[in-house]
């Protein structure tokens, strides 16, 4: 195990664009992976990118069985992407709660397209495309924000939906699902 210390919001490097991994680099990254995979599992994140454990490069780690942050979402298979990139599939957004392991205890609402095509290339280099909804959807686009420096929090959609996560607890009947 290798959990890393999560980089939190504040940091001025989770604000910077990250650099596209390269070939040379590709092949050595079986370290960073591993270190997502122990410090999102840790953490019980639905997912991560590499600038959350201060490696600004373009790799982001997602998926679970089931996940603690989000208990009520359904199962998504673990995948590596690198150099990930998505594209709206229609203009239709949903409003959904969300948080980040690099601005603990909090969540708030944010748009996302509803339904997105979604590639890069896995840690064996191969190139997977997939087109997801929901909040599968969502989380691949919040870890790609992360790699354009990009937090959850800048996309509050409304300031009366966002706050701690045990007070929006009490006031909410859920805080990881839609709001309708
Ligand atoms: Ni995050």
């Amino acid at each position: 195990m290798a959990i890393q210390p999560i980089t939190k919001m504040g940091t001025p490097t989770l604000l910077e664009p990250s650099k596209p991994v390269d070939n040379v680099q590709l092949n050595k990254l079986e370290q960073l992976i591993q270190d997502l995979a122990d410090t999102q599992q840790h953490h019980g994140g639905a997912g991560i990118a590499a600038p959350q454990i201060g490696v600004n490069l373009r790799v982001i780690l997602f998926g679970f069985d089931v996940c603690e942050r989000y208990p009520e979402r359904k199962p998504i298979s673990v995948t590596v992407l690198i150099n990930p990139e998505f594209e709206p599939l229609s203009d239709e957004q949903e409003l959904g709660w969300e948080g980040c392991l690099s601005v603990p205890g909090i969540r708030g609402a944010v748009n996302r397209y509803k339904k997105i095509r979604y590639w890069g290339q896995t840690p064996s280099g191969e190139k997977i495309t997939r087109e997801v909804e929901n909040f599968h959807a969502r989380v691949v686009q919040h870890e790609i924000d992360h790699l354009n420096g990009v937090l959850f929090v800048h996309r509050i959609a409304n300031n009366n939906l966002f706050g701690f996560e045990e007070v929006l607890a009490k006031h909410h009947s859920s805080i990881s699902g839609v709001i309708r």
